[in-house]
């Protein structure tokens, strides 16, 4: 760290050079500018044309919410069937609470419908503010402290404002090989072009980061080096890989030497399930505490941004419900102001009633109730990913390897073939062809999916159909026989043609299904691939 860097530490940096043409051009709306005097006490504002509040229909809002601890915290007591017994049981009552929320607030600060539905700030309800400012200090505890949260509509809609502050057309963007396809859809119009960052069991690599940058040939690639870098470090969607600190140190070293903006989008932060153990050397876990447990989940790039150059991106989509369209930026003060500044020219604040709702949720519960919530969240999607992974342990042969392509860690490694179906009988050589893996997989310890890496070489058309081809025939023939993967082509960042080499993957999702859905569907892929195989 140089002199100049140590001064700034903790503070942050001017990185305004960063921003786009489009953001330096916005200016602030000139009625939006008066917004901020609006909630001054004792101020009559003949300014605005806002429609009086007595005209809005709605005299109150109620609901009823699930209590906090809706869920176990513990997969042993009830092993499994904390999850198996929830969905038998929909007759059982749900235990709840409930909240009401009037026209007009009985005590200053209450939330009211009277503000809440009228136009208000793009930034946010200060209620919604106050408590998701509360909760970035308390739980990602930035490194530097400047830092401002900023409501949004969700981190789709984030991104895009993201792409819009800080991307110029023609300009590259650094991607993992793998990644979100929802967000190459928002940059790929405007011009960005992909830039794949290679992975291994980790996610993104700093050593495939650094040799791109170090290596960037301006004329070769008809672009000038990328500045930003796109990045979902946890539960990473598709491929499941978890980042820990030491790679997000690297991978943040590397933006600082070559001045990148990091964009965090963090939708599985808190589906972190920890490692997959198989079904018989499964033990119960210890319940944690707030501390211990925030202490057990690998964090966020903010932690360690001392010169505000990571714009993080959180939503309620996957901890509260994607329908209600929120979430918030943590960024420096400087790119809120901008996406504050770009909201306003979009949907001009987010949602005044999803907002309601949220608050009201997470006043109800306080900061102790959402954290058990998330505590029992966790518990729900770790007995998800956990049953996917026995079925496909039972469905298939498993064989266990230590996988040692990360630099700093190992990550255990399953490789399944098909089970030979009669024991005692001899086996052809076209049977033991089969016995050879033919895919392999990481379990993922947080998120939504198990990222599968096929190996159909021992196909019978495989010499003349290639790669692509198969596993296309085979994901046909899953999804005629009724299940859907999705295929892994989709997560690619460029165009994936026929003769791109290497293997694919489909990437299957715990996050919805039944368990007899799983087990069924694990089923049908086993008995599919079984024919397929054979198949000339
Ligand atoms: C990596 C990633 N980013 C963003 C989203 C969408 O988030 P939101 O619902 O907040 O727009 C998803 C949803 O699947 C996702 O996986």
């Amino acid at each position: 760290m140089s002199l100049n860097e140590k001064q700034n530490h903790g503070t942050g940096i001017d990185l305004s050079h960063h921003l786009s043409k489009v953001s330096r051009a916005r200016k602030i709306s000139p009625l939006r500018g008066l917004q901020k005097y609006m909630s001054k006490p004792g101020l009559v504002s003949l300014a605005g044309g806002l429609p009086s509040a007595e005209y809005f229909p709605f005299a109150s809002v109620t609901g009823e919410l699930l209590v906090p601890n809706s869920f176990p915290l513990n997969t042993e007591s009830e092993s499994s069937r904390s999850w198996f017994w929830k969905l038998f049981s929909r007759a059982e009552k749900e235990r709840t609470t409930s909240f009401t929320v009037g026209k007009y607030p009985k005590h200053p600060g209450d939330l009211s419908l009277e503000s809440s539905l009228q136009y208000s700030l793009a930034s946010g309800q200060p209620q919604l503010q106050e408590i998701v400012h509360e909760f970035v200090e308390r739980v990602f505890q930035p490194g530097y402290s400047k830092w401002a949260t900023l409501i949004h509509t969700g981190n789709t809609a984030g991104f895009h404002a993201v792409v819009q502050t800080i991307l110029n057309p023609g300009e590259g963007l650094m991607v993992s090989e793998w990644t979100y396809p929802g967000a190459m859809a928002i940059a790929q119009p405007y011009d960005i072009r992909a830039v794949p960052i290679g992975m291994d069991s980790e996610g993104m690599s700093s050593i495939s980061l650094r040799q791109t940058l170090a290596e960037w040939d301006e004329s070769a690639r008809g672009m000038a080096r990328p500045h930003v870098l796109y990045v979902i470090p946890i539960g990473q969607n598709p491929a499941g890989t978890t980042m820990r600190v030491a790679r997000k140190r690297e991978i943040y070293d590397i933006c600082v030497e070559y001045d990148v903006i990091i964009v965090e989008d963090d939708p599985y932060f808190f589906l972190q399930e920890g490692k997959y153990v198989p079904k018989s050397e499964r033990v119960s876990e210890p319940e944690l505490d707030d501390e211990a447990f925030i202490a057990s989940l690998a964090p966020s790039f903010l932690k360690i941004d001392y010169q505000g150059r990571v714009i993080r991106m959180d939503t309620f989509s996957k901890t509260v419900c994607p329908g209600a369209r929120l979430g918030w930026f943590t960024c420096n003060p400087m790119f809120a102001e901008r996406f504050e500044r770009t909201t306003e020219a979009s949907a001009a604040a987010p949602c005044g009633l999803t907002q309601v709702y949220v608050a009201s949720l997470l006043l109800n519960w306080r900061y102790t109730g959402y954290m058990r919530w998330l505590k029992g969240l966790r518990i729900q999607y770790k007995q998800r990913r956990d049953h996917l992974v026995d079925c496909i342990a039972e469905e298939f042969h498993m064989q266990r390897t230590i996988s040692m392509e990360g630099i700093t860690e190992s990550a255990t490694m399953y490789h399944a073939s098909l089970k030979p179906k009669r024991s005692f009988v001899p086996l052809s050589e076209k049977d033991l062809a089969f016995s050879k893996p033919l895919f392999s997989f990481i379990a993922p310890s947080a998120g939504m999916f198990v990222w599968l890496t096929l190996s159909l070489e021992d196909h019978p058309s495989f010499s003349s159909l290639g790669y692509k081809a198969v596993e296309m025939k085979l994901w046909t023939e899953i999804a005629e026989a009724g299940v859907l993967f999705a295929p892994g082509a989709m997560f690619s960042p460029v165009e994936v043609e026929d003769d791109t080499p290497g293997p694919g993957h489909f990437r299957i999702s715990f996050s919805d299904s039944t368990p007899e859905g799983m087990k069924k569907a694990i089923g049908v892929f086993g008995a599919v691939l079984r024919k397929f195989m054979q198949a000339s």
